[in-house]
Formats: structure tokens, sequence, C-alpha cells
């Protein structure tokens, strides 16, 4: 049983500083705080740079923190509780879109039949069940990121993580995804931590949104999405969708100017050279 009082994911104080022992460390993240409730969908915003997959990889276990500690408190219903979903899909090439997602099952313990059979499940509910035999080059970005969300799903993870999963796809497809993404999550509430860059999307999906500041990143606001679930499409046509986009636009604005003054700084650094 978990302990529904707890967060689910629980950040205190984490930095982390790329080649800390060369003449050019890279304070890369935090200090940040960060507590995730059991079920809650959260997105987090924030400029390029600022650290945002750096703190995925984290509470991934794919990276140490320099400083501070992220704790997850897992049910351990999952093989595999932590599953991630990347922009550029992360899926293998070589293997058919069957394999990719008995892949992860087959690897977590689990017999090829059952494996299979859950495979085509997961397929099945992402419209996949036609392309089981074809090889990831073979499909658009849409399908392949279907595949890798179908890959993440398919071992039912306690956790999901995704780093910008819809960034490479085009605005229609990427609202379609969204949709789907909404009513997979709608069916059985997983905790989802989901980066973008899209204000928009992080409040069509969202519970909840973290801001956070220019490198190194650290939490600026963290705001209580307003909108009713299910969530439709014609929300994103609402006055007050655009006022509470305009509202965390504000904030992520001055972060995104800060970011840009680093980037000409550097740029007039190395003219002066
Ligand atoms: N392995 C690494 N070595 C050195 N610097 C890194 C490494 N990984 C990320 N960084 C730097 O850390 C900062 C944060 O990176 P990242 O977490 O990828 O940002 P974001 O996902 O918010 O765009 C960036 O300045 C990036 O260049
Ligand atoms: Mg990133």
């Amino acid at each position: 049983m978990t302990d529904t009082t707890r967060p689910k994911i629980s950040a205190r104080s984490v930095e982390r500083v790329f080649a800390a022992e060369t003449d050019n460390p890279v304070h890369a993240l935090g200090p940040f705080d960060l507590d995730i409730a059991d079920g809650e969908f959260c997105c987090i915003v924030g400029p390029s740079g600022c650290g945002k997959s750096t703190f995925l990889r984290i509470v991934a276990g794919l990276l140490r923190p320099s400083a501070g500690a992220v704790e997850v408190d897992l049910a351990g219903t999952s093989k595999t509780p932590i599953a991630m979903v990347f922009q550029d899909y992360g899926i293998y090439p070589w293997k058919t879109v069957e394999a990719n997602v008995r892949f992860g099952l087959e690897v977590g313990g689990m017999s090829k039949r059952d494996a299979r059979e859950k495979a085509l499940f997961w397929l099945g509910r992402l419209g996949l069940t036609e392309f089981r035999n074809a090889y990831p080059d073979k499909l658009s970005g849409g399908m392949r990121q279907r595949v890798a969300i179908a890959r993440a799903l398919a071992v039912e993870p306690e956790i999901l993580l995704m780093d910008e999963p819809f960034a490479a796809l085009d605005a229609q497809l990427r609202q379609i995804l969204q949709e789907e993404l909404l009513a997979l999550w709608e069916a059985d509430k997983r905790t989802v931590l989901f980066i973008t860059h899209s204000l928009e999307e992080a409040i069509v999906l969202g519970d909840r949104v973290l801001v956070m500041t220019a490198r190194p990143g650290r939490m600026l606001e963290s705001v209580q999405v307003p909108f009713d679930r299910p969530r439709t499409p014609e929300l994103r046509a609402e006055p007050e969708f655009n006022e509470f986009k305009a509202g965390l636009w504000d904030h992520l604005k001055l972060q995104v100017e800060q970011y840009l003054n680093e980037l000409r700084t550097v740029e007039e650094e190395g003219d002066e050279r």
C-alpha cells in the first residue's frame, strides 16, 4: 500500500553541476525543491538549458545529483516502476514495433507469451496493431512516438517521465497525441512528470504547471491549472484559457529573456577572443 499522504516524488535541494572538476563547471540545476502527489499530472516549463532534462534524469535514477536528494515512494506494483519517453522516441530501429514494446517487458522478467499479449494490448490502445511487424524507419514521427508511449505504458509504471515527447511533431499531430495521452491518463491516473516548452501543452495536460528559472534551474512558480477534466480541444479557444496562459507567460518570458542575454554575453566573449 502506498501512503496517499506522502508525495510520490519528493525533491529536496537537488543540485547538479557538470564538469565539476574542471575550470568550466556548469551549474545546471538547483537547488530545486518539488513534491508531486500520487496520480498527479505535473508539467514543467522553463527556458532552454535550465536543467529540466537533468532533473528528469535524476528522478529516473539515470544521473546522480551533486547535492540534495530525490525520493520516490513506490508501491512496488510494477517491475519497472519508472518509465521514460523522450523527444527523439528512443526506440530501437532494428526491432519491429511489437518487439520494441515487448522488449521492456521481457527485460522485466515477463514470459515471452505474457509479454506478447501485453504488447499487443498496448499496441491496440495506441492504434498500432496493423503496424506491429513494421520497423520504426517505415513509420511517421507520430507513429514512432506512439510506439515509444506504448512501450513506456506497457510496463505499467507507477511514474511516467516524459521529456518534450511531442516537440518534434507538427501542430496537428501534437494535438492529437495530447488528446490520446489525456485519454490514457484519465483511464488509470499514473503519476506523470511532463516537460514541454509549450505553455499551451502544459495547461491542456497538467493538473499543475511548474515554471523554472533560467539556469541553474530553480522553482519560480507552481500554479494549479483551474480547468475541469476531462478537457476538450475547445478549451484552447476559451478566453479564460488564454488569460491563464498569458499570466504564466509573463513569468516565463523574463526567464527566457535572461537566457537570451546569457547567450549574447557568451557570443560577445567569443568575439573578443
Ligand atoms: N553531460 C553534460 N555535461 C556537461 N554539461 C551538461 C551535460 N548535460 C547537460 N549539460 C548542461 O546543463 C545545462 C542543463 O541541461 P538540460 O538539463 O539538458 O536543460 P534543458 O532540458 O532544460 O534544456 C545546459 O547548460 C547543458 O548544456
Ligand atoms: Mg531538455
